[in-house]
């Protein structure tokens, strides 16, 4: 394979001889087009049409050998114009943008396009057969700061609006996550009280709603409370729970801080920055909002983040990079101006999925 490849992604490239091919490829000197499988943190990143990839505040769906690519469609701007987006890839690079899967028109008006949808997230409910979108849904302002629940019969939808919740009443509901642990409990993972304290809510069996009766301790917790933590992004290897976050200064990038747990509802503690080298008290300019294992290589992970535009939202970018948790549990996040998903092989052997 030719490493003459271009910055990566969306970049078409000429290599020994003048001929033109498509993004996400290389060529080599028999002129055999190969795809390039390099991710380039922060780099325009175009869908297989070449349109700029809509995914901010986003998740991942992996569903029969397909990753499901989850976010919010800034192109029209900052309020809910158009709705989620759905994307769709087998090998993470190459992205096919399948769907809007919940369209604003199909939302109440306050969430529609006058209203904020944010950081939607999507699990797999095997007893229904259902796919479970999970939202933060708001008025300009942040006002209102609830929760929003849609289901679909497939990943791409069109997920269908159930309706609103504040799963702890009292509660403001932002920033969250979704996370499904090995034995089927989902939680919905949020930053509430106006975003002092990180709570975690267990899902009830059809993960539409909380599960009840709610107890504190065995259902849900407050599990980081009044550190002023958002943008969760949960995870699990080798017995222990981990959870990376933001500060909470809007769009700007601030320092990330890592907890671990040996159960979701905790006890969490602090395990630090794992962010390091130059601008780590940034997050490299970035706010976590996914960490995806990488099904083939237990213990290796993608720290997904946004790097926000705020005077152009729709031009915020992707800071995707790899990491590995080691035995002893430690891990460090370093950064890459490219790297290729091969590098998981040099890292450990791969498994089958
Ligand atoms: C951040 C949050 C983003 C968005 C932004 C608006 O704190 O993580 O998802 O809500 O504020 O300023």
């Amino acid at each position: 394979m030719n490493n003459n490849f271009l910055s990566g992604l969306g970049i078409v490239l000429l290599c020994e001889s003048a001929v033109a091919v498509p993004a996400g490829t290389t060529i080599d000197g028999g002129n055999t087009i190969h795809k390039t499988d390099v991710i380039t943190p922060g780099a325009k990143w175009k869908d297989l049409e070449g349109k700029e990839i809509q995914a901010h505040g986003g998740g991942i769906l992996h569903y029969k050998g397909v990753y499901y690519w989850y976010g919010e469609d800034k192109a029209d701007g900052y309020l809910n114009y158009i709705g989620v987006s759905c994307y769709s890839s087998k090998d993470l690079v190459h992205w096919d943008h399948v769907s809007t899967a919940l369209p604003s028109q199909s939302m109440p008006a306050e969430y529609g396009a006058k209203g904020i949808l944010e950081r939607p997230k999507v699990i797999f409910n095997s007893k229904t057969d259902k796919f479970v979108m999970w939202m933060h849904l708001d008025h300009p302002g942040y006002s209102h700061s609830v929760a929003g629940v849609a289901i679909s019969d497939s990943p791409q939808g069109p997920f269908k609006y159930l309706g609103e919740l504040s799963p702890i009443q009292g509660s403001t509901y932002r920033d969250m996550n979704l996370y499904k642990d090995r034995n089927g409990a989902a939680y919905a993972i949020f930053s509430g009280d106006n975003n002092a304290s990180l709570y975690a809510v267990e899902l009830n069996a059809d993960y539409t709603n909380v599960k009840t009766p709610m107890i504190e301790g065995t259902t849900w917790a407050q599990i980081v409370p009044n550190e002023s933590r958002e943008a969760p992004a949960p995870f699990y290897y080798n017995g222990h729970y981990y959870l990376l976050s933001s500060g909470t200064s809007g769009w700007a990038p601030n320092a990330a801080e890592c907890y671990e747990a040996p159960h979701i509802l905790g006890p969490w503690h602090s395990i630090g920055n794992p962010f390091v080298g130059k601008e780590s008290n940034t997050t490299f300019n970035s706010q976590s909002t996914f960490v995806l294992p990488v099904a083939k290589h237990p213990g290796c992970f993608i720290y997904m983040g946004d790097r926000w535009n705020p005077g152009n939202l729709a031009d915020s970018r992707y800071i995707w990079l790899p990491f590995k948790v080691h035995k002893d549990g430690t891990f460090h996040i370093h950064w890459r101006d490219s790297w290729s998903l091969s590098l998981f092989n040099h890292w450990t052997s791969p498994v089958k999925e």
